[in-house]
């Protein structure tokens, strides 16, 4: 795919201060778009100066939220390289999402592509502190011009980058997190396993009464019975059991996220047994009651691996491992982080260079 670059001629000036970037608050100097018509396909790509979009009040996208994106992380190494993780997982759930949403898909290679080339614009927008990273913001827009609901003809594909640090302002120290009884997430045959943005709004009134209460997010129960764990707001779930690792499995309501992927392996090779089934609520704190849930912990690319202290649930507020990093939860956060941040070797084939 040919990409047309144009620079900024006013350059943002970078923050200097990178203890203090927070998540997805700044943005770089570029944004990557292309257009997509059905019967035309993909074409004009472009990376243009981060600007604000142009669109009518009835674009489809306003009204019926056509809209999918991903999240992935350039991480700078200390000898000043850059670098992605796993990019094409996010290439294949992209389109696994648009699949779901009759949003046009991408041939996997010119999205990498358009990935590895806006990068590489926006290289020196890569913090260099361990712990911080240029966040990345793939999406797609449903543009049709109509208030009819209809397969989507006219999309755009879009990049938008953000200098961040850590997502929960806890950074890796254990965070609170609110069972949710009330409010599902998703349920089978909807959009779960999809990152549409309409999951996340519908989220947004348990999140927020969990932040009222001093809880940085909700775990939602499964949509039908209120019964199975199934992920936090931005997370999935791991919970260490009697030595063994229990994690719900992708029935089609979780997002099959790329950090549970990559810990489940990375577990699987240190030879800790990791099971990927239905865990209730009732059968978590049964556990935790006899003293077997030794850790708890979420996964994701923002939240990066996150420990769980406490868990609140009708009610009840139950501490896990005394509110402190369990060994299994920090040897994950380090062997990934190691990787990603270029401090250990990546004999798995994950790390993707920028030129
Ligand atoms: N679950 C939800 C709802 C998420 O938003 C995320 C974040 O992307 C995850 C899980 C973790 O997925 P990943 O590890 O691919 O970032
Ligand atoms: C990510 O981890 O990349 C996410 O997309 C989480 C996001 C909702 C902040």
């Amino acid at each position: 795919m040919d990409i047309r670059i144009e620079k900024t001629a006013t350059p943002k000036q970078k923050p200097t201060d990178e203890s203090k970037l927070g998540f997805g608050q700044i943005f770089s100097d570029h944004m990557l778009i292309v257009d997509y018509e059905n019967g035309k396909g993909w074409f004009n790509a472009r990376i243009v100066p981060f600007q604000n979009l142009s669109f009518s009040p009835a674009t489809a996208v306003f009204h019926y939220g056509c809209e999918i994106f991903e999240g992935l992380k350039a991480y700078r190494t200390a000898e000043g390289n850059v670098q992605l993780f796993r990019p094409i997982e996010n290439v294949r759930r992209m389109n696994n999402s648009a699949e779901r949403m009759c949003l046009p898909q991408m041939d996997e290679e010119d999205m990498l592509q358009l990935i590895e080339k806006y990068v590489e614009v926006e290289k020196d927008w890569v913090p260099n502190t361990f712990g911080t990273s240029l966040y990345l913001r793939p999406f797609i827009l449903g543009i049709d011009e109509t208030l009819g609901v209809h397969t989507i003809q006219k999309a755009q594909f879009l990049i938008i980058a953000s200098p961040s640090g850590s997502y929960y302002p806890e950074g890796i120290n254990p965070v609170k997190i609110m069972i949710e009884t009330e409010d599902v997430r998703a349920v089978r045959g909807g959009t779960g396993y999809a990152k549409c943005g309409g999951n996340y709004a519908a989220s947004t009134r348990a999140g927020h009464k969990a932040e009222l209460q001093g809880y940085s997010q909700v775990l939602w129960l499964d949509g039908v019975e209120q019964k199975y764990i199934e992920e936090v707001g931005a997370m999935n779930v791991m919970f260490k059991i009697d030595g063994t690792v229990v994690t719900p499995g992708l029935y089609g309501s979780v997002l099959p996220g790329i950090t549970r992927k990559s810990c489940i392996e990375l577990l699987k090779d240190k030879g800790i047994a990791v099971e990927e089934r239905k865990i209730s609520a009732d059968e978590l704190f049964q556990a935790l009651r006899e003293g077997r849930l030794e850790e708890a912990w979420g996964t994701g690319t923002a939240a990066v691996v996150s420990p769980i202290g406490e868990l609140s649930y009708k009610g009840e507020k139950y501490t896990i491992n005394n509110f402190e990093i369990g060994e299994t939860t920090q040897w994950l956060y380090d062997t990934l982080t190691g990787m990603q941040w270029g401090k250990t070797e990546d004999n798995k084939g994950w790390i993707v260079p920028i030129k």
